[in-house]
């Protein structure tokens, strides 16, 4: 593993860095408030390639290393984790699984709006009854000969409102388990498709959490992904990278909230010294410190992996599960620096706080992370 940055990957962190102070940060407590989605910010995000980073220039994508893709990840995170979802569902779910394993077609018809951020994607595998235990999926997609007939509901979808295409993933045929299961392109506006109502969350509040349901949708067959069967693979494979997207935005998470109280703790005084003189401060700097670098480097080991075409799916999972730890335990003590002030909202670390609680619950628990970290060391 080569610990140097290139040129190119300081000029994608600083570039993320910049966009996240002043596109991010202006409004980012009033939207928290309001459960506002950042679709102006969203916006610009596809503008400045930030959307389909490691897509291939050929279908509009960026062409970049998922180094980048973590780096940028962890800046943007620093700031708004709202923002960092969209970003995370859309490159790391959405676009990589149409480009891995979709057709030329597909990438052609979605991939190429997908990676411009001219439209933005969902990944929808979670229902009320099948999270953790994924392949107890409900929903159907019934084999009509042409067409795919979908029934079911989907909950807990980030970009639920507002994207235009769902990777849904559905039985279709249920005897077969998880063998059964097919991974369908469905488009907003496909008849019998609806959004439900929004969720309204602990953190990451600016981020649209809808459920769907699905009432005898006809999605084509040529909008299947991969062979027949292949969904709970793809949703599986997939979702090992998105892991990636999910420990960084973590590790950012972390590394803001270590930002804020460093700089708190040299201002605010008391006993007539800084805060930063008193020796419990210190080592409270000292542990966060030392667990974001530790964290910041299972994130790169795990885009490493990628990158070499190594399997990531063991060190995406470890990353996973340290950085969401570290981003809740940092932002527990960034809260605890700032005293009253963390308590309160214009100091950001209340919402960090709230904000990284979310890392450790979705695209797999902690727990989940455990079961693929053990299996692969028992296998
Ligand atoms: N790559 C390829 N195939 C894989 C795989 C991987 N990484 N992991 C599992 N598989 C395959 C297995 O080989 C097996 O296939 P075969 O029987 O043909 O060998 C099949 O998938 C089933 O695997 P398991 O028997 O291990 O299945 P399981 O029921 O024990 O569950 C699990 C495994 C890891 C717990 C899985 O269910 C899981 O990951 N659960 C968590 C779901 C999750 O992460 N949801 C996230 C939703 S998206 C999201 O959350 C987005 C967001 O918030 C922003
Ligand atoms: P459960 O699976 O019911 O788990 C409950 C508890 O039991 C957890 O602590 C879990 O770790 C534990 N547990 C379960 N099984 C085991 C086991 N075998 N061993 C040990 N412990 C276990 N899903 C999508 O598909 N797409 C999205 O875009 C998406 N976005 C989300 C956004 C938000 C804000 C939220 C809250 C969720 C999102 N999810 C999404 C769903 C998310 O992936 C699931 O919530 C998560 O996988 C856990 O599933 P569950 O909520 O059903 O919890």
């Amino acid at each position: 593993m080569n610990f140097e940055l290139t040129e190119e990957h300081l000029a994608v962190q600083a570039a993320a860095r910049d966009f996240a102070q002043t596109e991010l940060l202006p409004g980012v407590i009033e939207r928290d408030e309001h459960q506002k989605f950042p679709t102006e910010q969203v916006r610009k995000m596809g503008e400045l390639g930030f959307l389909g980073m490691m897509v291939d220039p050929r279908y509009g994508g960026g062409g970049m290393d998922t180094v980048s893709y973590v780096l940028a990840m962890e800046e943007i995170s620093k700031v708004d984790a709202s923002a960092s979802v969209v970003m995370s569902v859309n490159n790391s779910l959405v676009c990589w699984g149409i480009e891995k394993f979709g057709t030329e077609e597909q990438k052609q018809k979605y991939l190429t709006k997908l990676a411009t951020g001219e439209i933005i994607g969902a990944f929808c595998l979670s229902e009320p009854e099948a999270g953790s235990d994924a392949t107890s999926q409900r929903t159907t997609a019934e084999d009509m000969g042409d067409y795919y007939l979908l029934n079911g509901t989907k909950n807990w979808i980030t970009n639920g409102s507002t994207a235009s295409v769902y990777l849904v993933i559905a039985q279709t045929y249920p005897e077969k388990g998880h063998r059964g299961i097919n991974a369908l392109i469905v488009e907003r506006g496909m008849e019998g498709f609806t959004v439900g109502l929004k969720e309204n969350k602990l953190g990451i509040r600016g981020s649209d959490t809808h459920s769907l349901m699905f009432s005898d949708v006809k999605v084509p067959k040529e909008n299947r992904i991969g062979e027949d069967g292949f969904g709970f693979k793809f949703a599986m494979q997939t979702l090992a990278g998105g892991r990636i997207g999910i420990a960084s935005q973590a590790l950012g998470i972390a590394s803001g909230a270590m930002e804020l109280a460093l700089k708190y703790a040299k201002e605010r005084k008391a006993f007539g010294v800084e805060i930063a003189k008193h020796q419990a401060i210190q080592f409270k700097l000292a542990d966060m410190a030392t667990n974001i670098e530790a964290a910041r480097l299972l994130c790169l080991q795990a885009a490493y992996d990628k990158d070499a075409h190594r399997d990531y799916s063991m060190s995406g999972a470890m990353a996973k599960l340290f950085a969401s730890k570290v981003a809740m335990e940092t932002t527990v003590e960034a809260v605890q620096i700032h005293g009253g002030y963390g308590f309160v909202k214009e100091y950001h670390v209340e919402r960090l706080m709230r904000d990284a609680k979310i890392t450790q619950i979705y695209e797999g628990t902690s727990e989940i992370q455990k079961i693929v970290i053990s299996r692969e060391l028992l296998k």
